[in-house]
């Protein structure tokens, strides 16, 4: 190819809104909901070492490999695959597995959009004081109740999906980059005021040593796959998402340095959520391995027991909207741009019809955890099934293609164009990482999860 190629929807109007865009798609439900009750429900220390290694050793390679192809084929996921290949005299027929990419985002964001509604409704909860003076009972009867009531968990669902889908339709800069020029430093600040709260309580020695210090024999060998599994998730990597939103990174931009501050960013907000949720579960005695309820059951406990709860509580949720959000327009931009591409369809219309189709496929989601419970299928209801193959097969796939995909298929002097970068020493140890570790790393979480390896 003698031409660079343009990108076709646009670009960042900078690095710093590429960094915040990015970044804003990596930090969301994972990092607060899930990071600290995973954390907690393994011991802590040990396993936060284990995600730190994965997050630097995997993470960020897999996430340089992922930026790269998406700017280089300056298309969806799919047709970047498949020109890519192409231009390394490979078969076309890569592009299935960006295909497979798209299809896992436009999934997660599914049920994804589902429990960033929990998080409206909790908004909704706090700041009318609902926590207030309540014991366990009664807070776990508020979760239970909202996830009973379909309506309740379908009217939020509606309306995440609107607001991504109103954002998506107006394009790159107007409307994603907006948003999380607004959203993701508001959501900053609000951590930090969190974190100030949590060493206010006392404990917040408790919530260190619980993060930082390492206990090994407590560390499962589960336990390590299941930190490298969420590495991934936590860093969009293996969604389209990535490549996506490198396809729209300008020429200048190094990938090296934008996919270091991404990860360190997302690495230092997961931490940061932990700093602000585990003093307050040592202040109030809570469980710390409470498992996916941790925030939602027993953070109201400890905001509903403390001075300027309703206030904190508010705050907390509102938080866990906004990095919901950032992430859930970043999950249905590669559907979007591929229906564009594909079909050649507008933006607007594109973004209607991939947010429409993903709202009647969040139905499901909706409904397995109220009328259509009992409806299982392997003993899986809709959501948990759905949550399995995403997260279990169809990212650990991607991930793994992406890697033997920059690693073996394209050609070193195109790898090293797009770095701008020298054959040295640094760009081995990156081609080595891609080459070999991350295929058998990834490799090994995938035979994990189907069960081979457990
Ligand atoms: N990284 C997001 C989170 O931690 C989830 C996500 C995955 C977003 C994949 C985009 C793509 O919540």
């Amino acid at each position: 190819m003698s031409q660079p190629r343009e990108s076709l929807h646009g670009q960042w109007s900078s690095k710093l809104a590429f960094i915040m865009a990015a970044s804003g798609a990596a930090v969301g439900l994972g990092n607060i909901w899930k990071f600290p009750y995973i954390a907690g429900k393994n011991g802590g220390g040990a396993f936060v070492l284990v995600y730190l290694v994965c997050v630097l050793l995997l993470g960020i390679p897999i996430m340089m490999g992922e930026i790269l192809i998406g700017r280089r084929g300056r298309r969806n996921p799919a047709q970047s695959m498949a020109l890519l290949s192409e231009e390394s005299g490979h078969s076309k027929k890569w592009q299935w597995l960006g295909t497979l990419a798209i299809l896992s985002g436009f999934l997660i964001l599914s049920y994804y959009s589902v429990i960033a509604g929990w998080a409206i409704d909790y908004v909704f909860h706090a700041a009318k004081g609902a926590f207030l003076a309540k014991n366990a009972a009664q807070i776990d009867s508020l979760f239970s109740q909202m996830i009973a009531n379909p309506w309740t968990l379908l009217t939020y669902h509606t309306l995440v999906m609107l607001a991504t889908t109103v954002v998506v339709a107006k394009g790159v800069e107007s409307g994603l980059e907006k948003a999380v020029y607004v959203m993701f430093p508001t959501m900053l600040l609000l951590i930090l005021i969190l974190v100030g709260y949590a060493i206010d309580t006392g404990y917040f020695a408790h919530g260190l040593k619980f993060l930082f210090h390492p206990n090994f024999s407590v560390l499962t060998p589960k336990a390590v796959l299941m930190a490298l599994g969420h590495a991934f998730f936590t860093l969009s990597i293996a969604t389209g998402t990535m490549m996506i939103y490198g396809a729209y990174v300008p020429r200048h931009i190094s990938i090296v340095s934008v996919s270091l501050y991404i990860a360190i960013v997302d690495t230092l907000i997961a931490l940061l959520a932990g700093l602000a949720i585990f003093p307050l579960v040592f202040a109030h005695g809570l469980e710390p391995a409470a498992g996916p309820g941790l925030i939602f059951k027993t953070l109201p406990l400890a905001f509903g027991a403390m001075h300027f709860g309703r206030v904190f509580a508010t705050l907390f949720f509102l938080m866990l909207v906004f990095a919901a959000f950032t992430s859930a327009i970043s999950l249905l931009e590669p559907s979007v741009a591929w229906l564009m591409e594909t079909y050649h369809v507008k933006r607007a219309r594109a973004a209607w019809v991939c947010g429409i189709a993903v709202w009647l496929v969040g139905l499901g989601t909706v409904f397995s955890f109220n009328t259509a419970k009992n409806w299982t299928v392997f003993g899986k209801t809709f959501f948990t099934g759905l949550d399995y193959v995403t997260a279990n097969i169809f990212l650990p796939l991607s991930g793994l293609a992406i890697a033997i995909f920059c690693g073996w298929l394209m050609k070193k002097e195109f790898l090293l164009a797009e770095l701008g970068c020298d054959d040295g020493l640094m760009f081995a140890c990156w081609r080595i990482t891609l080459k070999i570790i991350a295929p058998v790393a990834v490799g090994a979480v995938f035979l994990y999860s189907l069960g081979i390896l457990g």
